[in-house]
């Protein structure tokens, strides 16, 4: 077996599955690693829905800003930020009279409280991706799952104080896959600060996008329009259709989770 660095240094997403079944014993390995991650104060704030129902899958793989990949893995995650399960509780053990009886503000969950729970499910979700590298098993993070709330809340049936934070994909990679190079990451003074954050300026910018510069556009001046890497990304990431949706879908599920 790798050890734990070795395991981290070489995972790489993996989009393309060899037709082969995670065993349940190993599924649960995974998910028993999952739910062996940091939780803030023990409270275990996200659920996990296994995604069994190959109609759900194919739903999905269109609904995600059509990634066809999804209907084929083998093991489908979507990982919940969820309050519903604690406030649920709370209203059973009758903290609605508790709270007037000992002069305590009565409040529901509130932003703070998802982004609390977001860090937790997406912790459990990174701890499952590293247990499942550890096993020989490929995945990849799809982000569009916070798009399109209301079809996946009416598919899965979210309540209010539940956000679909991330779907993972499992299986097995194809040679292909083994074979693909790693993705490159920037270089950590970029990234990494001491004390306090530094903003960056134009000689570090240049500097920074310097060999990414150089692998897309080569000696061109400009490709259809596009002059560097950040009016690329610009383009092709970030003033998309599909990140318009994420956003609009983001401020309906918050809408749902203030209760209006
Ligand atoms: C929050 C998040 C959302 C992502 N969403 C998608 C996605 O929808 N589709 C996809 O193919 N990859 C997705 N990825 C995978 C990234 O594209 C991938 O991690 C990145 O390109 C770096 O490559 P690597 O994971 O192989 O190192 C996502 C990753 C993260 C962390």
């Amino acid at each position: 077996m790798d050890t734990a660095m070795e395991t981290i240094l070489k995972r790489k997403s993996v989009r393309a599955y060899e037709d082969k079944a995670i065993d349940t014993v190993v599924k649960e390995q995974i998910l028993h690693a999952a739910m062996r991650a940091p939780t803030a104060g023990n409270l275990m704030l996200y659920s996990i829905i296994e995604v069994n129902d190959r109609a759900k899958k194919g739903t999905l793989a269109k609904t995600c800003d059509n990634q066809p990949f999804i209907a084929r893995a083998p093991w489908v995650l979507l990982f919940l930020a969820d309050y519903q399960r604690w406030y649920d509780y709370f209203l059973y053990c009758g903290v609605e009279e508790f709270a007037v009886r000992n002069g305590l503000k009565l409040r529901r969950p509130e932003e703070g409280d998802l982004f609390l729970a977001c860090c937790d499910a997406l912790i459990a979700a990174q701890t499952a991706v590293i247990a499942a590298e550890s096993l020989g098993i490929g995945s990849c993070y799809i982000g569009d799952i916070m798009e399109k709330y209301e079809e996946h809340r009416a598919l899965f049936n979210l309540p209010p104080y539940t956000f679909p934070i991330c779907l993972l994909c499992f299986g097995y990679p194809t040679a292909g896959q083994l074979r693909r190079r790693q993705t490159t990451r920037f270089d950590p003074g970029f990234i990494v600060f001491s004390d306090s954050y530094r903003r960056l300026g134009p000689e570090e910018f240049a500097e920074m996008f310097k060999d990414e510069h150089r692998r897309v556009f080569k000696d061109r001046a400009e490709i259809n329009g596009v002059r560097n890497v950040g009016q690329a990304v610009y383009r092709r990431k970030f003033a998309t259709d599909f990140t318009l949706e994420m956003n609009r879908s983001v401020r309906a599920i918050l809408k749902n989770w203030r209760g209006k």
